[in-house]
C-alpha cells in the first residue's frame, strides 16, 4: 500500500519538476512515507526524524515532509516538534507541489482533509522498482469497516473505488512495459464497486477483465475479507490460470468471542467454510493470513482457539503481530488494553513457532511437484542461483544455467527437490 502511494507521489513531484534521489545529503527535500497500523512502526519513523534533523542541522534549508497514514493520525502534533516542515495526509498528495513552494524552515505547511473522492485515479504511477516484473495497482482507497483494532479507517477515510478504466488502462501500460505481474490493491478488494452508464463492475468483474488483458500476465490481489470473499471471486479465480493461487485471508483470531469484540464480523465457523469453498474450487490454492495475539481481554482458550484454527487451515504464510493499542480506535475506547506484555510475546511466539511448522509442511508437499516460475533474478545468498516466484507466491530458487541468459520476468519450469519452512529449492526442467 506503502510503495504504490509513494508512487503516487513521486509521479505528482515529477510532473512538478522535481527529481528523485536516494542520496539523503544530495536531497533539497526528505520525505517519509508514514504507517501508523502499529506502534512500532511509528516509532520506527520518530528514529529517522533524529536522522533527518542531523541533515537539517548541517543544511538548514532543507525540508523535511511527513507524508502518510501517521501525517493525518498526528497532523499538527508532528508541527510541534519542530523537525518536520510538511505535513501531508493520504488524500493530500496533489497539494504537495504547493506545499513544499510555500514551505520554509520557519513556515511549516500542513494539509491533512481526508476525501471522499480521491483516488488519484488518473495519476499513473513512478514506479521505484528496479526489476520491472512486478507492479502494484491501487483499484480503492480508504476502509469502511472499522474493526475495533484498527486505525485504517481514521487514517485513510472513507472507502472508494476507483474507475475501472483508469485500473485497466495502468495495467496494460505495465504489461507493454514488459511487467509481468500486477498486483491489485485495497484495504478490502471484495467492496470494490464501480457504476456506470455501461454497467457495474465488481471486483471479480474487475479481476476478469485484468486477467484476460494476456495470458502471461499474472494477476494478484489483497487483501480479501473473509465475510465478503464471494463464490464469484473464487469462481473467477478457478477459471483463469493466470491469476494467481494465492489467498490473502486475514482471520486475526480463531475465538468467535475475540472475533466479536474485533468486529470481524463472522464466525470460525464461516471462515473455515470460506476456507472450504477455496479448497473445493482450487485445491492448489495457498491460502495465508494475518494473525493477531493478545488482544483485550484474550484468555488462553481463545489463545488456543487460534492456534487450533491455524492448524486446521494449515497457512502457508502468515503475518503475525501482538495487538498494539492504537488512540482513538473502538478497542482503545472500550477495551482495556489488559494482556501484559509477556504473555502477548509469549502467545505471539507460540504463533510464530506454529507458522513455521506449518510453512515447512507446506513445503514439503510441494517437494517432487514441478512449477511454473515467475524469474525475478539473481538469488540473494547465492547469485549463481536464480530466484523467482510460483503462482502460490512461494519463493523457489534453482541453480541458474551455465549456457543460456534468463532474464528477470522469465517464466521457467521447475522441479521441488528440498525445501525450508521460507523456501522452496529446485532444478530447472
Ligand atoms: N495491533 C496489531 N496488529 C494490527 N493489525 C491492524 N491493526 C493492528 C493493531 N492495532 C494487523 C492486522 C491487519 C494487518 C494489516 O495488521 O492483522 O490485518
Ligand atoms: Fe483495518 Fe479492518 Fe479495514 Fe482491514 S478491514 S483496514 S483491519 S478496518
Amino acid at each position: 500500500m506503502n510503495v504504490s502511494d509513494s508512487e503516487v507521489i513521486f509521479a505528482i513531484l515529477a510532473k512538478a519538476g522535481y527529481e528523485r534521489t536516494e542520496d539523503m545529503a544530495a536531497a533539497d527535500v526528505i520525505l517519509a512515507n508514514t504507517c501508523s497500523i502499529r506502534d512500532n512502526a511509528e516509532q520506527r519513523i520518530w528514529s529517522r526524524l533524529e536522522l533527518f534533523a542531523a541533515q537539517k542541522k548541517r543544511r538548514p534549508e532543507v525540508l523535511v515532509g511527513i507524508v502518510g497514514c501517521m501525517a493525518e493520525r498526528l497532523k499538527e502534533k508532528l508541527l510541534d516538534s519542530r523537525k518536520v516542515d510538511i505535513v501531508a495526509g493520504p488524500d493530500a498528495y496533489r497539494s504537495l507541489p504547493a506545499l513544499l513552494e510555500a514551505a520554509a524552515p520557519d513556515n511549516p505547511q500542513i494539509n491533512v482533509l481526508l476525501s471522499r473522492e480521491e483516488t488519484y485515479g488518473d495519476i499513473m504511477p513512478l514506479r521505484t522498482d528496479r526489476g520491472g516484473v512486478s507492479a502494484f495497482i491501487s483499484i480503492m482507497r480508504g476502509c469502511n469497516n472499522v474493526c475495533s483494532y484498527c486505525v485504517v479507517p481514521y487514517t485513510r477515510g472513507a472507502e472508494r473505488s476507483r474507475d475501472p478504466e483508469t485500473i485497466l488502462a495502468e495495467a496494460r501500460d505495465v504489461y507493454e512495459r514488459g511487467y509481468k505481474e500486477v498486483t491489485l490493491l485495497g484495504q478490502n478488494v471484495d467492496s470494490y464497486f464501480w457504476k456506470s452508464a455501461a454497467g457495474n463492475t465488481d471486483f471479480a468483474d474487475l479481476l476478469e477483465s485484468v486477467a484476460r488483458i494476456a495470458p502471461d500476465l499474472r494477476v494478484r490481489y489483497a487483501t480479501s475479507h473473509p465475510k465478503d470473499i464471494s463464490d464469484k471471486l473464487i469462481e473467477t479465480m478457478g477459471r483463469y490460470a493466470n491469476i494467481c493461487r494465492c489467498i490473502h485471508l486475514p482471520v486475526q483470531s480463531g475465538s468467535d468471542v475475540m472475533l466479536e469484540k474485533m468486529r470481524r464480523r463472522y464466525t470460525r465457523e464461516w471462515y473455515l467454510d470460506r476456507v472450504r469453498k477455496i479448497r473445493e474450487v482450487m485445491p492448489d490454492c495457498a491460502i495465508t493470513t494475518d494473525v493477531i495475539a493478545g488482544f483485550c481481554g484474550e484468555t488462553e482458550q481463545d489463545h488456543q482457539d487460534t492456534l487450533g484454527i491455524m492448524r486446521e487451515v494449515g497457512y502457508d504464510y502468515a503475518y503475525m503481530f501482538a495487538y498494539s493499542e492504537r488512540p482513538g480506535t473502538l478497542a482503545a475506547r472500550n477495551y482495556p488494553d489488559d494482556i501484559p506484555p509477556e504473555v502477548k510475546n509469549r502467545r505471539l511466539t507460540e504463533i510464530i513457532d506454529l507458522q513455521n511448522e506449518l510453512s515447512l509442511e507446506s513445503n514439503t508437499r510441494d517437494v517432487g511437484k514441478t512449477f511454473e516460475v515467475l524469474v525475478e533474478g539473481p538469488s540473494k545468498r547465492d547469485p549463481s542461483d536464480l530466484c523467482g516466484r510460483n503462482s502460490q507466491n512461494k519463493m523457489c530458487v534453482f541453480p541458474a544455467p551455465g549456457d543460456t541468459d534468463i532474464r528477470p520476468g522469465t517464466y521457467v519450469t521447475v522441479r521441488i527437490l528440498s525445501c525450508t519452512s521460507a523456501t522452496l529449492l529446485g532444478e530447472l526442467v
